[in-house]
């Protein structure tokens, strides 16, 4: 058993609102919340003061790229990246390779996560090898704890198809997550499709390419009744969508990613494949669209997207580098920064929205009594700035460089353990 840690003169910040206390952990459970509690002896006393202390930050949507592209990243490098991004657990992404489209694989990047500074929930395949033709046996990775299935980097393109896929996650108690792009209407484009890509020379792909396949799932949603889950929201049409089916009571969730309301298509007029993502960076209108569904509970969370790729991999044209960015270690930063909600609205986007999508009990809060200490200490007014060369994660294509950002994460526990202390990772 780790030592009993005391988190002395924060502010606690939950989904029950803030309050003066300190935090006392003991076996990795919240011991008790309260103002000046005493240190028991030898228990670990980490500085608080001025922060906000918050259950966990849970990501829905990071490509930890093991098994098979750790020359990118790995599930250490980037699992020491979440912590000091402030999360504590993060749903992996299965377009590895090989993909996570079966037990074993599940097992193994479960296994890979043994010791790793936050929990690692892999999301399974929704169809065999992602190929969109034959469905994963999604009911054999459910059976291993697997509660959130995509073929993320691509969309399911066959509609009936995905009404099966669908048809079963309803059987199974699953959720399905939604890469929206029709293959069709993307047609190979490389940057949104606008003033930018024509100027630039460069193919464009739609806003509705994403747009059609999300209006398409939602008509599935309505005929299956199966919850689905949309990942990586960018357009204001999309924003628009999701906000009519919340109100028609279907029962569907959605995220964007921070460089959606923090960057525009315009940034990539350098020509640098840093600025290159799928969906592409769209323009000032998509980006207050975005903006706007954060605020209102049309977008429920904020995820980070984080997509490491080798440095000679982006250093290629922009056609022909791969699309993706960094986010884990940026992300709580940009939302406080950016977005003119408070913390309270900040962290839930963050924190215990994802986790109740990804239905992971033991993140996400409260911060109370007998609950897994699951936590991270943000000081609101730190600044920084960020520099590629000192990120944890083993890739560099971060869109922020130089960036100077405010609110950082001085610590953060899991179960109890403190894996960051004071901004420095411990494993
Ligand atoms: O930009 C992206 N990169 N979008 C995706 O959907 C996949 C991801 C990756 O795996 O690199």
């Amino acid at each position: 058993m780790s030592a009993d840690v005391l988190l002395r003169g924060g502010t606690v910040l939950d989904q029950q609102g803030r309050r003066r206390a300190d935090v006392l952990v003991v076996d990795g459970l919240v011991a008790s919340v309260g103002e000046a509690l005493a240190a028991p002896a030898g228990a670990v006393v980490l500085d608080a003061g001025g922060c906000l202390v918050a259950p966990g930050l849970v990501d829905l949507h990071a490509h930890l790229r093991q098994p098979g592209m750790e020359e990118a990243e790995t599930v250490a490098t980037a699992s020491r990246a979440a912590a000091l991004g402030g999360y504590t657990a993060v749903v992996a992404m299965p377009n590895t390779d090989p993909p996570v489209d079966s037990a074993s694989v599940v097992r193994d990047v479960v296994e890979l996560a043994a010791g790793a500074c936050c929990d690692v929930r892999p999301a399974g395949a929704i169809t065999r090898g992602r190929a969109g033709t034959e469905l994963a046996p999604m009911a054999e990775m459910a059976a291993l704890g697997v509660r959130l299935f995509t073929d993320d980097g691509a969309g399911v393109q066959d509609s009936g198809l995905m009404r099966r896929a669908l048809e079963y996650a309803s059987a199974l108690g699953i959720t399905l997550a939604q890469h929206c792009e029709d293959a069709g209407l993307a047609g190979g484009g490389q940057l949104h499709e606008g003033a930018w890509s024509s100027r630039m020379g460069i193919p464009g792909m739609p806003a509705a390419a994403e747009e059609v396949m999300l209006a398409r799932d939602l008509a599935l949603v309505r005929l299956t009744g199966a919850p689905m889950h949309f990942l990586h929201l960018s357009t204001e049409g999309s924003v628009a969508l999701v906000r009519a089916a919340k109100a028609a009571g279907l029962p569907v969730t959605a995220e964007a990613a921070p460089h959606h309301f923090t960057l525009t298509a315009a940034c990539a007029a350098s020509y640098d494949p840093v600025f290159k993502v799928n969906p592409p960076l769209r323009d000032d209108t998509d980006v207050e669209a975005v903006k706007a569904g954060l605020a209102d509970g049309t977008l429920d969370a904020i995820a980070t997207d984080h997509a490491p790729h080798p440095q000679e991999a982006k250093e290629r044209a922009f056609e022909a580098a791969p699309p993706g960015m960094l986010g884990l270690e940026t992300t709580l930063s940009l939302a406080l920064g950016e977005l003119d909600l408070p913390p309270e609205k900040v962290l839930a986007l963050l924190s215990w929205h994802p986790a109740a999508i990804a239905r992971l009990d033991d993140h996400g809060g409260p911060v109370a009594e007998g609950r897994p200490a699951n936590l991270c200490v943000i000081d609101p007014d730190a600044t920084w700035v960020v520099d590629p060369d000192r990120l944890a994660s083993r890739s560099r294509n971060t869109p922020y460089a130089g960036r100077r950002l405010t609110g950082k994460v001085r610590h953060t526990l899991l179960r109890g353990e403190p894996v960051v202390v004071d901004g420095e990772a411990r494993r």
